[in-house]
This record gives structure tokens, sequence and C-alpha cells, in this order.
């Protein structure tokens, strides 16, 4: 039987500021080794916070969470949300990126593009607020591949 899917997110806080130029190297190394461990998700960063989705077979998604874990780019890891998937959502993206500028408008209902404000939110507004940027992703990124 198929290792069982899982999918990861969490919010963390930069140590140093990463410039576009620090971004890009940590895309290309994470895309590589992503697509060799069969795992696909995105990342989002903006005003010094990254929010992270993993996915893919259990085994590969916790060995990563153990790096990013010891990773000393980033501190205050909070995993929002773990889930069990029957297919994955971002299955065309080894790691889909979107720049967050700064919003000049509210995000439509049911979209979010913050997730400053997760450091300590409870479950139930974690749970919302992955389903929400999955969306709000996708949505900024359709037709885009
Ligand atoms: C915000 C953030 C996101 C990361 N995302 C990934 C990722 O998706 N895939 C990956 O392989 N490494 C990712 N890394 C890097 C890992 O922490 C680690 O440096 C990398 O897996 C290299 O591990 P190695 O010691 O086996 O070479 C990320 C690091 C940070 C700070």
């Amino acid at each position: 039987m198929a290792a069982p899917l899982v999918s990861v997110s969490y919010v963390s806080t930069e140590t140093n500021p990463f410039d576009d130029e620090r971004l890009a190297a940590l895309l290309a190394q994470s895309r590589r080794s992503n697509h060799e461990h069969d795992l696909t998700g995105m990342l989002l960063h903006r005003r010094g916070r990254f929010f992270q989705v993993l996915e893919g077979p259990q085994d590969a998604v916790d060995a990563l969470i153990a790096k990013i874990r010891e990773d000393a780019r980033h501190h205050d890891i909070r995993i929002l949300l773990r889930e069990n998937l029957d297919d994955r959502r971002f299955d065309e993206w080894t790691m889909g990126y979107e720049p967050i500028g700064v919003p000049s408008t509210p995000p439509p209902e049911g979209f979010r593009d913050t997730f400053d404000d997760l450091e300590s939110a409870d479950d139930e507004i974690s749970s919302r607020a992955v389903r929400e940027l999955t969306v709000w992703f996708r949505a900024r990124t359709a037709g885009d591949r």
C-alpha cells in the first residue's frame, strides 16, 4: 500500500532578513530536494514571517519538518495544522512561492493574505487560516504554472 499522504502547515519568523536573493536560493534548493522526496507545497513570505504548507508521504514530510525546525534561518516555528490527505492540493508545485505585498484593499470573503496574527491563534482559527491562505494562493497562481 502507498504511504499515507499528510500535510503540515506552519508559521515562523525569519532570523535575519531574507532578501530576494536569499529567498531565491532557498526556493531553488527546496524545489530540487522536494522533487527528489516526492514533496509538494507552498511558501509565503511577508514582513519577516513565513507560512509554509508541506505535503507528501508521511515519513518524508516528518523528516523535512524535523530539519526545518533545526534551521537557524528562522525560529518560533508554530505548527498550525497537520492533516491526512486523500489528494494533494499542490501537486503541480515542488514549492510554490508568492511574494505578498502590502494589500491595498481587504481580501474578499473567504480569502486571507496575512499570517502575522497566527502565532497564538486557536486551532479553529489556525485551520481556517490554512484553508483561506490555500484558496488565496491558488487564485493568485491560477494559470501561472
Ligand atoms: C522557511 C523555510 C522553508 C524551507 N522549506 C524547505 C523545503 O520545502 N524543502 C527543503 O528541502 N528544505 C527547506 N528548507 C531548508 C531546510 O531547513 C534545510 O536547510 C534543507 O532541507 C537542507 O537540509 P540538508 O542539511 O539535508 O542539506 C526550508 C528552510 C526554511 C527556513
